[in-house]
């Protein structure tokens, strides 16, 4: 966030997706949150489709795999226009990518700083290789599995990256306490009622004593993260005190 005269002013962020299908991206960003933050000047989000680029009257974007195999493959010159028509100075360019790096919160937070994202999304087969060797500057996964297109995963990048843009929550303290924040799970939420199906909520979270919450919770994360999730907590760096919990 900058400051200017003591005001501070939250710094905006734009993600252009580059993509055949843009319907698809923007009905799913019209809604709470990352509504409100483009309402709010906070996030601009655009839509460039390869298609436009297209020089023939059919307007063709794929062709068939050289080598054989099934299915058509996006070709890479309509997506280059496409990412030589955003404005200077160039957004960093992301692909999606089942073979890429595994995206993660620590990702989300480096992008969240930059004021300008371009995301590619594959569709049908998938997209010519020599668009992650020329083209973007770094590609991703969002999990082990193949999906039919990159918009899903490019909206997920986008929910991820634009939340942690100041401004856009309400309370900033609501990501820090998040899963995979600080390498840990989070630790879990209690509401209205005090009781469900025979279950309570623990007595701790209603004893007002903000010290033994705070150790609660830290006790729930570290065990939490301990049982689902051993490869991270092997990698977690962990505080003074945090072994006496466990
Ligand atoms: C059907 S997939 C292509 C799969 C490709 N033939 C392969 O084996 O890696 C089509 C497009 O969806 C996107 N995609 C699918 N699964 C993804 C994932 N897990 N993470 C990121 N992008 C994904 C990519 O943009 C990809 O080019």
């Amino acid at each position: 966030m900058r400051s200017e005269g003591g005001r501070f002013i939250p710094h905006s962020m734009r993600i252009s997706f580059i993509t055949l299908f843009p319907e698809m991206v923007q009905q799913a960003l019209n809604h709470s949150i990352m509504a409100r933050a483009q309402e709010a000047g906070i996030l601009e989000i655009d839509c460039i489709t390869p298609r436009e680029f297209a020089e023939d009257r059919h307007k063709k974007v794929d062709d068939r795999s050289y080598g054989g195999g099934p299915g058509m493959v996006m070709m890479p010159h309509m997506i280059q226009k496409a990412v030589d028509s955003l404005p200077e100075p160039k957004p960093l360019i992301l692909l999606t990518d089942p073979a890429g790096e595994l995206f993660t919160q620590s990702h989300a937070l480096e992008f969240s700083q930059h004021d300008h994202i371009a995301i590619i999304c594959g569709h049908y087969e998938g997209i010519d290789e020599r668009v992650r060797t020329q083209i973007a500057d770094r590609s991703f996964t969002i999990g082990d599995f193949v999906l039919t297109g990159g918009e899903l995963p490019a909206l997920i990048m986008t929910d991820a990256i634009s939340r942690l843009i100041p401004g856009v929550l309400g309370d900033p303290q609501s990501h820090q306490d998040d899963s995979h924040t600080d390498g840990l799970l989070g630790f879990p939420l209690y509401t209205t009622p005090r009781e469900f199906d025979g279950e309570p909520v623990p007595d701790v979270l209603l004893s007002g004593n903000h010290a033994e919450i705070d150790k609660w919770r830290r006790k729930q994360q570290l065990e939490r993260t301990k049982r689902h999730r051993p490869d991270l907590f092997c990698q977690a760096e962990l505080q003074p005190g945090d072994a006496d919990l466990l």
